[in-house]
């Protein structure tokens, strides 16, 4: 079947932070440019985002982009790259400058410069003590950063396909990507986006597990996407767990609120990071914090009746502190853990938050895959940037802040490249004779399928197994169960039904179409963290505690055929100053 299509320069695929930020690059420069997103797009997920960029603009207390740098390689347990590292660093304040000239409503100081307030494992003078680095709108960072681009994207005629989900990459016999088939859900029609870059921008996966921080349309959509197509998965076993979730709801409170002066205490009233952190205590890096919560839990130092939680109190802030700087965090504490955080402290528990791997690229947003020798082989036409790449400035282990700024800086980075390419003068290669079958397929099997599993409840089923399996510490045993039980659940998944087709809307087919793209994400996840012997950032192996650099300091890529893995080299050489070298890491 030949599909209708449609074709632009570049397109998009997400609409968050990273995907605006790079169509906005491209549109001022002239070229048209699709972006498709399955939400409205000041409703991608960027949206949740609290408490702010990380850039060493010192307008509050000193500070270097050098320092910035070392913190987020220590932050990686040396497993992001450095080259990469750096350049993300010394671009943070141009691209908070350039934000603040769209129009960004950052909170201010009284001389007219951006608040900036501590985040975990943000130091100054490499360890010193903590530094004012976050930038900061109260606790909307997100909000504010998503309206700012939307906005500035609108003025630069960015094309946008609102509620439509990309569902395959077209790849030609060369490997190269031509573009993407899609659905729109509100009609069901297929098409295919024809493209002279494609640009992955799909956001994070956080739906795999059960407890998260991650909207419920974080999928993982260009992951699957791209295992599907044949290209690997990055460094999948490392999933940060944010310190902070809402006990029992697993919303996001703010780092931003310990930035502030809070402080996490267990049943005996002790503010227990002092033992586990000594020089930055509750602003040590999340790996840190989340374990040491964990820990206390598991010794019995946990609050409430079942003890399953630890307490954040920031009462002594005071109200003015509350309303002004984290006015979100009051109204979300009232929400949904029915406590008035200017009174009573909120429980808390780590909850699962965000994935340091995926599709490996490098700093200007190309995908690389091993060819002929060369572990950074770039396929012509693809790109990805934000929570679904992979570049690695994260590591095993990202830092609070870093995530906004890792999607301003390789989103514009990617653009800037694009740009470089001079596409207008390039002419679309022609579409392969199966374009869209695959994506067909997969849509005749739902729509045919008779009977057959629910897909809530294999989704369901999934996201226990990987919160029992693939947890804040793993072990052996535990993993292997994992991988079995991921590996069945991978067959159920072929065998969901979503009913009578005249009697379903198209929102259960893009729930089954997600759970195809969750359930890779889940495999490359576990398979990866099974093999990884050590414990290195949020990889927290009780069976293999220590980080053993002799063997493991090395990338995992994940590839969906036979779920085999393969490893690359961590990059420790930075772009212009000295490295660092992997050392112990302490708070
Ligand atoms: O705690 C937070 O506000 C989250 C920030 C981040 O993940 O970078």
């Amino acid at each position: 079947m030949k599909l209708p299509t449609r074709r632009f320069d570049a397109l998009i695929v997400g609409a968050g932070g990273a995907g605006m930020r790079a169509s906005l690059q491209l549109a001022e420069a002239g070229l048209s440019v699709a972006v498709l997103s399955k939400v409205f797009p000041t409703r991608s997920h960027t949206v949740a985002a609290q408490g702010g960029i990380g850039a060493s603009l010192g307008n509050m207390s000193e500070d270097s982009w050098l320092w910035h740098m070392y913190d987020t390689i220590k932050g990686s347990d040396w497993l992001g790259d450095q080259d990469a590292i750096e350049y993300m660093c010394r671009m943070a304040p141009q691209v908070v400058f350039e934000l603040e000239h769209f129009g960004m409503p950052f909170d201010r100081n009284p001389d007219g410069t951006i608040y900036q307030r501590p985040f975990g494992g943000h130091s100054m003078n490499f360890g010193e003590k903590s530094v004012r680095r976050a930038c900061a709108s109260a606790d909307r960072t997100g909000h504010s950063m998503l309206h700012t681009l939307y906005q500035r994207n609108v003025r630069a005629r960015t094309q946008f396909f609102v509620e439509w989900m990309a569902l395959d990459l077209i790849r030609d016999q060369d490997g190269d990507v031509l573009g993407v088939t899609a659905l729109e859900m509100e009609t069901g029609s297929i098409m295919a986006l024809e493209g002279k870059v494609t640009v992955l921008a799909t956001g994070g996966a956080g739906r795999i597990f059960a407890a998260s921080t991650n909207a419920f349309i974080n999928t993982g959509d260009g992951l699957g996407m791209a295992a599907r197509a044949g290209v690997p998965l990055e460094d999948m076993e490392f999933w940060q767990f944010h310190p902070t979730g809402v006990a029992g709801a697993g919303v996001l409170i703010t780092e931003g609120v310990r930035g502030e002066g809070g402080i996490l205490l267990n049943s005996n009233g002790e503010r227990f990071m002092e033992r586990y952190a000594p020089n930055l205590k509750d602003l040590a890096s999340r790996d840190i914090v989340s374990r040491s919560m964990d820990q206390e839990i598991k010794e019995g130092r946990g609050c409430g009746p079942h003890k399953d939680y630890v307490l954040l109190k920031l009462d002594h802030l005071g109200p003015e502190v509350i309303t002004k700087r984290l006015p979100s965090i009051r109204e979300i504490a009232i929400k949904f853990a029915n406590v008035d955080p200017i009174k009573e402290p909120i429980p808390v528990v780590p909850t699962i938050h965000y994935m340091m791997g995926g599709v490996p690229t490098n700093i200007h947003g190309q995908v690389v895959a091993p060819k002929n020798g060369n572990p950074n082989t770039v396929i012509d036409g693809l790109y990805a940037v934000g929570e679904c790449a992979c570049v690695s400035v994260h590591g095993a282990n990202r830092l609070g802040t870093n995530s906004l700024l890792d999607l301003l800086v390789f989103g514009r980075a990617a653009g800037d490249f694009i740009v470089s390419r001079n596409l207008p003068a390039l002419t679309h290669k022609p579409l392969p004779a199966d374009t869209g079958d695959a994506s067909l397929a997969r849509l005749a099997r739902l729509d045919s399928a008779a009977s057959g599993e629910s897909v809530a409840e294999v989704g369901g089923d999934l996201r226990k197994t990987m919160q029992a399996h693939c947890g804040v510490f793993r072990n052996q045993a535990l993993l292997a169960e994992g991988v079995q039980k991921v590996t069945e659940l991978a067959r159920r998944v072929e065998r969901t039904a979503i009913g009578d087709r005249s009697r379903t809307f198209n929102t259960a087919r893009v729930e089954a179409l997600e759970l195809d793209n969750l359930i890779e994400v889940a495999k490359a996840t576990i398979v990866s963290a099974e093999a990884r012997r050590e414990s290195r950032g949020a990889q927290a192996r009780s069976d293999y505690p220590e980080r053993d650099d002799a063997n493991w300091l090395k990338h995992t890529l994940w590839y969906r055929d036979a779920n085999r893995l393969d490893y690359k080299p961590v990059t420790l050489k930075p772009l212009s100053v000295e490295a660092f070298p992997p050392k112990a890491r302490t708070y």
